[in-house]
């Protein structure tokens, strides 16, 4: 199965949208922000460009769309300001995959303008913001026209199930009533993730190599683990329960349909 065709967090802002359900990756990109400083600051000291190409990857929609790019922003503003030098002009870049709701993102710009003019004032550069729909497992700019590339809690999503787990050969049978690795999962299905991440992972840095400037940075948060052992309690537990749901509406659904089918006789 191709994520890219199906994967797209929940749209718009109801209850149930990724808007009003991301606090934590929220959180995430709040608590990197010193390492995100620390990156650009890196940037500016080796050149000061009069245009600024960032990107984030996995932008998704709602408040942490914005918010990453608001701290960018800040941050390079305060840095010109205490070097008594005009902004920059930002080239801003937002991506995700094609199902993505950039329309809720975009008609939150001119907000999202207005405050940056208002908390900035006169010494507010210009600002371009555009969205990029595609995958990062591409290419996905032009070559070397990227000074900052972000992405945070996105790059755990692999471009597909690994083959391996996808045909009716025995490892999928082995990982049978479990969507990821879990503790009953044979070796064999351990090491078709990692060879999906690491063919992944190999395709998304070359990409942003051919992208990226010469000293330009990358700041990319993803889910880790402690212990080197993928199926301890800390990294298999959320898919456990995940399963555990997934299999019971299975269930309800299997048996719901024997019902039905027994009526009708
Ligand atoms: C959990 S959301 C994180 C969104 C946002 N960065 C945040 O911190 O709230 C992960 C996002 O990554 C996107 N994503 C997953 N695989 C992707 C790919 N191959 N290329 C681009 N975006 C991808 C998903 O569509 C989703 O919007």
């Amino acid at each position: 199965m191709e994520v890219m065709k199906v994967l797209h967090m929940n749209k718009g802002d109801g209850e149930t949208s990724y808007a009003n359900n991301s606090a934590v990756q929220g959180k995430i990109i709040t608590t990197a922000k010193p390492v995100i400083e620390e990156a650009i600051l890196g940037i500016l000291c080796e050149t000061f460009p009069e245009s600024i190409g960032i990107a984030d990857l996995g932008c998704s929609s709602g408040p942490n769309s914005l918010l990453v790019i608001s701290e960018i922003i800040d941050i390079i503003h305060a840095k010109c300001r205490n070097l008594g030098r005009p902004s920059p002009e930002f080239r801003v870049s937002l991506n995700d995959l094609p199902g993505n709701d950039f329309n809720s993102i975009f008609e939150s710009l001119p907000a999202f303008f207005k405050k940056q003019k208002q908390e900035k004032g006169i010494g507010f550069g210009r600002c371009y913001i555009s969205g990029v729909a595609g995958s990062f497992y591409d290419r996905l700019f032009p070559d070397k026209s990227l000074h900052f590339v972000h992405s945070s809690s996105s790059l755990h999503w692999l471009s597909q199930v690994p083959p391996a787990l996808e045909s009716n050969a025995t490892p999928a049978a082995l990982n049978k009533g479990k969507i990821y690795i879990s503790k009953s999962s044979p070796q064999c299905v351990l090491d078709a993730y990692s060879l999906q991440f690491q063919n992944n992972f190999l395709i998304f840095l070359k990409s942003r190599a051919a992208e990226m400037i010469a000293g330009g940075r990358m700041v990319l948060s993803l889910m880790g683990r402690r212990s080197i052992d993928p199926t301890t309690e800390e990294s298999c537990y959320q898919w456990e329960l995940l399963a555990q749901a997934l299999m019971s509406l299975v269930t309800e659904f299997v048996s719901n349909l024997n019902k039905d089918n027994f009526g009708f006789r």
